[in-house]
């Protein structure tokens, strides 16, 4: 089920029909205000049309700034870009939901955001509640979402034992952004967001440069002469997968968008497909507070 995408700006669509570009820039740990800005920039002259931002990310001023800057000196219209950010853990539930939100939207500057996910879902580990909590939560996104702000809603780091919590409800999650690289491929959750016609995106697509380094990705970057990024950035678009890969040099945001010339084989999508645990973070949502 991988996307049928020849560029950067190629769109997939969500369930309420919007398009979303299959490949995205992804800011976190990028939090020097002209750091994020000049990376967007260049990240926007390269081509890609998706930038990933939080509000845990504290960078929300400069991506905004970013784009509408790039708006203004180019013909590329805010239409054509497509801008994500996120809840943090603290403000979860109803009111304190719908106020993040307001906050994001005042970093951000710009009149509508195209997709607001709930960053990290309540667990049974810390809130005896938890179900209800995300139910909360939920209610405030689906009233955000019928505000007209954000046109996608969605989740991020939601297991299917979190997504069941509010798969019942009015509106259900357009995407489910999770953590995800060969070694590391959550293919439970995958499959349910698969089933339930939820996008999947991928946060640390490189496992923060983990993976880059792994035998089977070095042999097939020689194979297929590209590089070991680009391999796991293609593969993950021949798996229906949308990649958020961050870089804050020019030459690997360039690099990280070559994807579009060449195929994995199905052979050698079957291995990676096969790859054993490897390179991911550690960070269980039920586990990480
Ligand atoms: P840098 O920002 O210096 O390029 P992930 O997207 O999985 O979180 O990985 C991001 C990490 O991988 C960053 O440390 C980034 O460093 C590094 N990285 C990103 N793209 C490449 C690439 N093409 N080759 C090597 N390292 C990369």
């Amino acid at each position: 089920m991988g996307f049928n995408v020849n560029s950067l700006s190629d769109k997939v669509l969500m369930s309420n029909n919007v398009g979303i570009p299959c490949l995205g820039f992804g800011t976190y740990k990028i939090d020097d205000d002209q750091q994020v800005y000049d990376m967007v920039i260049t990240a926007l002259e390269v081509g890609y049309r998706h930038i990933d931002t939080a509000a845990f990310y504290m960078n929300e001023a400069g991506v905004g700034r970013a784009i509408n800057d790039f708006i203004a000196t180019t013909k590329i219209a805010r239409e054509d870009i497509f801008v994500t950010s996120k809840v943090w853990k603290t403000e979860r539930g109803y009111d304190k939901t719908i106020k993040a939100f307001e906050k994001t939207m005042d970093e951000i500057g710009l009149d509508y955001i195209d997709l607001f996910l709930v960053h990290w879902p309540a667990s049974l580990t810390f809130d005896d509640d938890w179900k209800e909590i995300n139910r909360d939560t939920w209610r405030g996104m689906m009233d955000i979402y019928k505000s007209g702000k954000a046109k996608a809603i969605g989740v991020s780091n939601f297991l299917s034992h979190h997504l069941d919590t509010i798969i019942d409800m009015e509106i259900q999650p357009m995407v489910d952004q999770i953590e995800i690289s060969p070694g590391f491929r959550q293919q439970d959750t995958v499959d349910y967001c698969n089933e339930h016609g939820i996008i999947v995106e991928a946060w640390s697509p490189l496992g923060r440069g983990r993976s880059l380094n792994h035998p089977l990705i070095l042999e097939l970057a020689e194979k297929y002469k590209k590089d070991s990024a680009q391999i796991i950035i293609r593969w993950d678009l021949q798996n229906g997968i949308i990649p958020l890969p961050k870089s804050i040099n020019k030459g690997r945001v360039v690099s990280n968008a070559d994807v579009f010339d060449f195929e994995i084989s199905k052979e050698d999508m079957t291995k990676l497909n096969a790859m054993e645990r490897y390179g991911d973070s550690g960070h269980h949502p039920d586990e990480a507070w």
